[in-house]
């Protein structure tokens, strides 16, 4: 017995040196099992971080605020926020300031700032395309437009854009990217970075394509095997079985999607290397064109994943996860349209980048069917603006009363309990088909229910919103700002009388914690009515 102790110690303590040694397999392996990750459920997506389903509350930092003096701002910021995740970039002319020569410090100083300060990252590898150009490039690079040349243009001029078709540079920015997750890998065992972004709104502006001679030559070609599936070619409106070349099998549209198949190609090139090392979930962000009218590739970002080429990147970056909308545009039919775009069965929804001002409106919206919100440039008010200062901010009210439940929410969501609405664009009361024997009813304004505004009076700027978790049948936890909150029976329960049991208004602290009953003139009138400060409701109905 006491030789068989004696011997197990010794292998618990053989397993402890390997361990703290970090040489050991077996301990990496068991790091290796919590790696954030995507699941997919009835179309449902959730990221699991640390085993369980996480929203990202996000925030992301200015282009030019990964530097040891610009980090104090971004803190405050993302801290004064109640974010619970930063994004930021890291930059290839920083990674590798001269050839093979890799510089992580900055990356780790990140890591650790990131721990002292109990956040999430989002890393976002700023090299081929930003924003279209190469202007993260190394400067040896940048240097030698020969060996990494830009597009050219229809009548032979380099335009200010990497060409997809520049194998050198496609080769270093993967050599580069796989140091990186190396990096990470070794020095993020407890998984402080969650995602990864490659490249940054990638593709081309001001010319729609490469025209030089060599992307011709690729362009009269047959169109790739990989990209005339039946069901790719369908969404693209072709009929399957078409082959050809591009311009015979997508006509006006050939072009670009040419553009799209070789951009999305060099970044899973580069994606696929880097995850080989270290799986982190891997995106690519799209700067958008309109959804609703479809515009010519002349009016917008050509090659990166806007909508109408989802197909063509999903069959061509299989590496990347998920293709996120940067959604400044604006208007309701168009943003739920965006969302309604992005948020597939075979892509999660996510919104890395978004303006602070009207698009908060939606991160309800994103929480329900999605796995982060991030608005940009959220560092952008300088060094001398306080905590406080990003506190005010009406997100940040909401981002502080959802960031204790982040986790939750993230599994609601991922289990189809979440319902949500905003106020819309002519302020008329709303109706939420709350999945079962009741709707929820949202009034805007101070009004009270059933004393509408007259006909003439002028739409206000759209600031309500809500939603509501179906906790039970007749029990909804419900957050909402600038609407009257109410409901209407339906299903088993139509036409019946009802009446609150309880409305409790309170806090999440690991569960719902109550400040008070609501009831009586904060009741009456149907229902009550959320300010501007957010509040968090749990409500409980019967019928009579
Ligand atoms: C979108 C880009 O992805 C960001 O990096 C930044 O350049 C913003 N546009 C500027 O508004």
């Amino acid at each position: 017995m006491k030789r068989t102790i004696n011997k197990m110690a010794r292998l618990v303590c053989t397993a402890l040196v390997v361990c703290l040694l970090g040489a050991g397999s077996a301990c990496g392996q068991a790091a290796d099992n919590d790696i954030p990750r995507l699941e997919q459920k009835n179309g449902r997506w959730a990221l699991y971080v640390d085993g369980s389903p996480y929203f990202m509350l996000g925030g992301q930092s200015g282009n030019s605020s990964t530097w040891p003096a610009a980090l104090p701002g971004v803190w405050t910021a993302i801290n004064g926020m109640s974010a619970n995740t930063l994004e930021i970039p890291i930059y290839w002319e920083q990674v590798e300031p001269e050839p093979g020569k890799y510089d992580f410090s900055m990356l780790q100083m990140l890591l650790d700032q990131a721990r002292q300060n109990k956040k999430r990252l989002v890393i976002l590898w700023f090299a081929t395309w930003k924003n279209g150009s190469n202007h993260y490039m190394p400067e040896w690079m940048k240097k030698d437009s020969k060996k990494y040349p830009n597009v050219m243009t229809k009548d032979g001029k380099f335009y200010d854009s990497p060409s997809p078709h520049a194998k050198a540079a496609m080769e270093l920015d993967a050599k580069a990217f796989v140091e990186v997750m190396k990096y990470l890998k070794k020095a993020d065992p407890q998984h402080t970075v969650i995602m990864v972004q490659v490249q940054n709104e990638p593709g081309s502006w001001g010319s729609v394509r490469d025209y030089s001679p060599a992307a011709n030559k690729l362009f009269d070609a047959p169109v790739p095997e990989a990209l005339l599936k039946p069901e790719t070619l369908k969404e693209l409106g072709v009929p399957a079985g078409s082959k050809g070349t591009w311009a015979q099998l997508f006509g006006d549209r050939a072009d670009e999607y040419f553009h799209a198949w070789h951009v999305a190609s060099y970044i899973e090139y580069v994606a696929a290397a880097g995850k080989a090392v270290y799986p982190l979930p891997m995106y690519a962000n799209a700067a958008l064109r309109n959804p609703l009218t479809n515009p010519p590739a002349t009016d917008y970002e050509s090659g990166g994943p806007t909508d109408n080429v989802i197909p063509i990147w999903k069959a061509a970056a299989p590496s990347i996860d998920i293709l996120a909308p940067d959604i400044y545009l604006t208007g309701h039919e168009t943003v739920f349209k965006l969302l309604e775009l992005y948020g597939r069965p075979d892509n999660a929804l996510f919104v890395p980048e978004t303006s602070s001002g009207n698009n908060a409106l939606y991160v309800y919206e994103v929480i329900k069917n999605g796995i982060g919100f991030s608005p940009f440039g959220v560092d952008r008010r300088g060094g001398g603006a306080t905590l406080a200062d990003y506190a005010e901010m009406p997100l940040s009210k909401d981002y502080k009363l959802l960031a204790p439940m982040a986790r939750e929410l993230a599994q609601w969501g991922f289990e189809g309990k979440i319902y949500s609405a905003v106020e819309p664009e002519n302020n008329a009361d709303v109706k939420i088909d709350l999945g079962g024997d009741w709707e929820g009813v949202l009034s805007f304004g101070a009004a009270r229910r059933g004393t509408p505004a007259p006909a003439d009076a002028p739409a206000r700027r759209p600031t309500g919103k809500a939603m509501f978790v179906k906790l039970g049948e007749n029990e909804f936890l419900v957050t909402a700002t600038n609407c009257r909150i109410s409901f209407l029976p339906k299903g088993k329960n139509a036409g019946r009388d009802w009446q609150y049991l309880k409305v409790k208004e309170g806090y999440w602290d690991n569960g719902f914690k109550m400040n008070r009953v609501l009831n009586g003139d904060q009741t009456d009138w149907t229902g009550p009515y959320v300010g501007a400060e957010p509040s968090l409701l749990l409500f409980t109905l019967t019928t009579r």
